[in-house]
């Protein structure tokens, strides 16, 4: 945490974000605040609390949406305020048109190949438009005359407000990070207005993405689209005579954060529990975490234990896969059935093999706390991660900082940013049903001292590639950077 308070020297920290770390909602009467469920939110939170900066996104709890007027602000987190939250309320037309339309019918599947058709409609794109302003309002406003506001940008919602910022506060230092993958130019092109968002984009100084690949696609994107030059040597663009790096920052957790938990809880005893709770009978467990998003490989995991359990059947009635699935953007058709796809499959493999109190698959549809979810992940064998493609995935790194006992196994999608630094994971192709089933089978006969020396590793790489050392390399890379080549913004 100092290392990334030194890197901001004496700036102020502005992140501007779609989702909010917190959601106060009223029930009852009282108000109840609950943390939503977001790889994002994960990993931007504990940078916030070191460096007590401001944190601008929409608001989206029913508790405060009489509170409308333009200095919404709140400390939080709620028990122990360390920084600055500010809201900004959508009417239910912008949050229609902005985020469920352009940003998760639109840019979601276009940027993920999960072979989902993209979905571009001109009102969505208005009020993309219309919603980026907003926020640029809303962050002008915040940053007042600061003399050196360092401000980063997160995600594929605000595409353009990195040039909406530079226009008018050409003093700030404006990075944005873009958290899910970036294709190739072909897959991109689709976009009716893939050059406006390039344009919007190129208006930071720094534009980062998980991976080296991601910045590649993204420089030969800009290579194809647009009048630039592109420095392939220092990886940055020249655009309306202003410079912008593209480098890779691969994201991550907070390792000491989530590392706490004891090693000498009796972990038998407690699993053994746990499965008393699910009314079930089995012996090995393994278990998922996801929003409930078709880029995630949710049926191809199901099929691959499906798979093992036919492959392998002397472990009908001793493993049982645990899948948690928070429901999300449940207003767009596609996830809404693909919720239901999740449902069916689980029900007809549990129909197919279950006996008795055992069951193959357990699937917990619901929201869980962190705090739930560690338990699930410091009793599982195993944990399963199969995205079709994640820009990083931050479950995987989860799993590992809370598994200070060094048991548990990871399974991982090489189609995840994280696949490229957890080399001691099961790495497995989630199209491959059978081999990704085989995988669960190796996992539950590893070795213990090969699973205590691959978690080691993995631990090593997720402790010294923390979430600190993420945002340390973000800002110190954007403080690094020349303002001065950046003068001439408007052509
Ligand atoms: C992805 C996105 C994040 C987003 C998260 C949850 O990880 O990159 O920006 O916060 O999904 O999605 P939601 O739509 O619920 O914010």
């Amino acid at each position: 945490a100092d290392h990334v308070r030194n890197k901001l020297g004496g700036s102020n920290l502005f992140v501007v974000s779609n989702r909010e770390p917190y959601i106060h909602s009223r029930q009852d009467g009282a108000i109840k605040v609950t943390i939503p469920a977001s790889g994002l939110v994960t990993a931007i939170e504990p940078i916030l609390c070191a460096c007590n900066g401001t944190w601008i996104a929409q608001g989206s709890g029913n508790a405060d949406r009489e509170v409308v007027d333009s200095h919404d602000c709140l400390q939080v987190p709620p028990e122990d305020p360390k920084y600055t939250l500010r809201r900004v309320w959508l009417t239910k037309e912008e949050e229609e048109g902005y985020y469920y339309g352009f940003a998760n019918e639109g840019l979601w599947p276009l940027c993920h190949m999960a072979h989902t058709r993209p979905v571009f409609r001109t009102s969505d794109w208005s009020y993309y438009n219309e919603v980026n302003a907003r926020f640029a309002d809303a962050l002008v406003e915040q940053i007042a005359d600061e003399q050196a506001p360092v401000v980063l940008i997160q995600d594929y919602h605000f595409a353009l407000l990195p040039r909406m910022i530079k226009e008018r506060l050409p003093h700030a230092r404006v990075a944005i990070f873009w958290h899910i993958p970036w294709p190739n130019p072909e897959s991109f092109s689709i976009c009716p207005w893939q050059q406006e968002l390039l344009d919007g984009l190129l208006g930071a100084d720094l534009i980062g993405f998980h991976v080296q690949a991601h910045c590649n696609n993204f420089l030969n994107t800009v290579d194809r689209v647009l009048e630039a030059q592109v420095d392939w040597e220092r990886f940055s663009v020249r655009h309306k005579n202003h410079w912008s790096s593209v480098l890779p920052f691969p994201i991550s957790v907070d390792f000491l954060e989530q590392g706490t938990v004891k090693t000498d809880s009796n972990t038998a005893e407690e699993r053994s529990q746990l499965i008393a709770e699910l009314g079930i009978e089995t012996t090995y467990l393994g278990v998922g975490v996801d929003r409930l998003d078709y880029t995630k490989g949710i049926v191809e995991r199901f099929l691959a234990v499906e798979s093992f359990l036919e492959r392998h059947p002397r472990y009908q009635g001793r493993f049982t896969f645990i899948q948690i699935g928070a429901p999300t953007r449940s207003n767009i058709p596609q996830y809404a059935n693909f919720q239901r796809d999740v449902e069916n499959e689980a029900a007809r493999i549990n129909e197919r093999f279950g006996r008795g109190r055992w069951k193959p698959i357990v699937l917990l549809s619901r929201q869980h706390s962190h705090k739930e979810v560690e338990r699930y992940y410091r009793l599982a064998h195993l944990c399963m991660v199969t995205s079709l493609h994640d820009g990083m995935n931050l479950v995987s790194k989860e799993f590992i900082a809370t598994r200070d006992d060094l048991r548990g196994v990871l399974i991982l999608s090489l189609f995840t940013g994280a696949s490229r630094e957890l080399r001691d994971a099961i790495i497995v192709n989630p199209y491959d049903t059978e081999a990704t089933g085989e995988a669960i089978a190796q996992a539950l006969e590893m070795d213990v001292s090969e699973i205590a020396d691959r978690m080691q590793r993995m631990r090593n790489a997720v402790s010294d590639h923390n979430i600190y050392w993420w945002a340390g390399n973000l800002i110190g890379d954007l403080c690094d950077l020349r303002l001065s080549r950046n003068t001439v913004l408007k052509t």
